[in-house]
């Protein structure tokens, strides 16, 4: 009850702030950087079948086959697309798109930190992880594509000021990555400054180069994931907080998010005339897990359990993982997790709502 009320009194003082602060500029193009979150099509065209996210069931529940979402069907930012309205943001790597409604430039697995930084450390990348598509990489993948939205500085600051950009999802593959290799949650905790880093340098350069209008998105909570769920379990139930999931691995996330929300504040300063917005992950996620029904999730199991897997506590199988033959999907996938990492349809849906009217994201989109 409590923490409906909260919950009640936080969606009017959100909404209070809508009415009074924002304008809806009508954005005419998208520009998305990110992570398999986000990706709309680019690992699977750059590594056919990688991560299984090219075989059915992804895909089952909007577009009928896989399309390369890590999703059962839309994500988050094809929500936002489709709200605007505008077509849903082409991946960059596909040929012959017209780019001129924007591109997405996300790719699954891809780190805000450069490969050379793995390479340095010895942190044995995945061959997945080894392909080279960083935040920076990303980055440069605009620059390519700029010319062709736009060649004068005037022209660029027309086009830019109707333009929405998404800086993240960005960090998950980092923190994956670097617990993949065995380093410990010290490690991975002594790194979150130089992830934030990369995002900040990433929207600044952005800003700099005129951008009016940004969204900077945190991270989810690491330790609700199944996989983490699966691979780090705990025989101590005080590792566990009261949803079930693994404190320690959500503190990664919530230092993330601490560090970046500061950041966005700070560019906020710097950049006074650009409308920049933090839109958060972690709260929406801890939600659905703490109250699915509220949120008209299925609470046939606990949320914590993926809906596509090949069995274990939360659907998580290192060795039968979805998109894997023979591996299904569960019958109804309104489940807060899809395939025991990334997100179903149904949650982006409340996700991208949220960043939208604002209950997520401030200021809302
Ligand atoms: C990654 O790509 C960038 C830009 O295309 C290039 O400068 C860099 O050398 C590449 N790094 C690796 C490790 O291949
Ligand atoms: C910018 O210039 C290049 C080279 O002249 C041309 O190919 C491109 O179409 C131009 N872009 C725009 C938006 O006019
Ligand atoms: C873009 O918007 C900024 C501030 O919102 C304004 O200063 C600038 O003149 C606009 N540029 C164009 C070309 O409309
Ligand atoms: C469980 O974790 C708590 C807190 O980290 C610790 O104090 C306690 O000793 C642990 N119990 C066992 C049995 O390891
Ligand atoms: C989580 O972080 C807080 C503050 O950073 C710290 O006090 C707490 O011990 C951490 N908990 C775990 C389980 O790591
Ligand atoms: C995980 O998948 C393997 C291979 O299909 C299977 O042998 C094993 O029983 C599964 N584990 C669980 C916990 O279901």
């Amino acid at each position: 009850m409590g923490l409906v009320l909260a919950f009640l009194i936080a969606v009017t003082t959100l909404s209070q702030q809508v009415t009074c602060t924002t304008f809806r500029s009508p954005y005419k193009a998208i520009f998305n950087f990110g992570d398999a979150f986000s990706d709309t099509g680019n690992l699977n065209i750059l590594a056919p079948k990688a991560l299984y996210i090219g075989n059915p069931p992804y895909g089952e529940t909007y577009f009928n086959r896989p399309t390369g979402r890590a999703c059962n069907g839309r994500v988050v930012l094809d929500f936002i697309a489709q709200s605007i309205p505008l077509p849903l943001v082409p991946p960059y790597l596909a040929k012959g798109q017209d780019f001129s409604k924007g591109a997405n430039f996300a790719v699954a697995r891809a780190t805000a930190l450069d490969f050379k930084f793995y390479q340095e450390n010895n942190i044995i990348p995945t061959s997945i992880a080894s392909l080279n598509t960083s935040l920076s990489v990303q980055l440069g993948w605009f620059e390519n594509l700029k010319p062709s939205l736009c060649n004068t500085t005037d022209a660029c600051n027309l086009y830019f000021n109707s333009s929405l950009f998404l800086v993240g999802t960005i960090g998950f593959s980092d923190y994956t990555t670097m617990l993949t290799a065995g380093k410990t949650v010290d490690y991975v905790n002594s790194k979150v400054q130089d992830v934030v880093c990369s995002i900040t340098s990433a929207a600044t350069s952005l800003l700099d180069q005129g951008v009016q209008h940004m969204v900077v998105p945190g991270v989810v909570p690491l330790g609700c994931i199944p996989r983490i769920l699966t691979v780090y379990v705990s025989p101590n139930v005080s590792d566990y907080d009261s949803i079930g999931c693994l404190q320690r691995y959500n503190n990664i996330s919530q230092y993330h998010n601490k560090i970046l929300r500061d950041a966005v504040k700070q560019l906020q300063i710097e950049f006074p005339k650009a409308v920049i917005s933090y839109a958060d992950y972690y709260e929406p996620i801890t939600q659905f897990l703490a109250k699915p029904r509220i949120y008209g999730f299925t609470v046939n199991r606990s949320p914590l359990v993926a809906c596509c897997g090949g069995g274990g506590p939360y659907n998580y199988n290192l060795s039968a993982q979805c998109g894997q033959s023979g591996v299904t999907a569960c019958p109804d996938p309104t489940t807060v997790n899809w395939d025991g990492i990334a997100f179903t349809e149904k949650a982006y849906s409340i996700i991208a709502n949220g960043w939208r009217n604002g209950l997520f994201a401030i200021p809302p989109i």
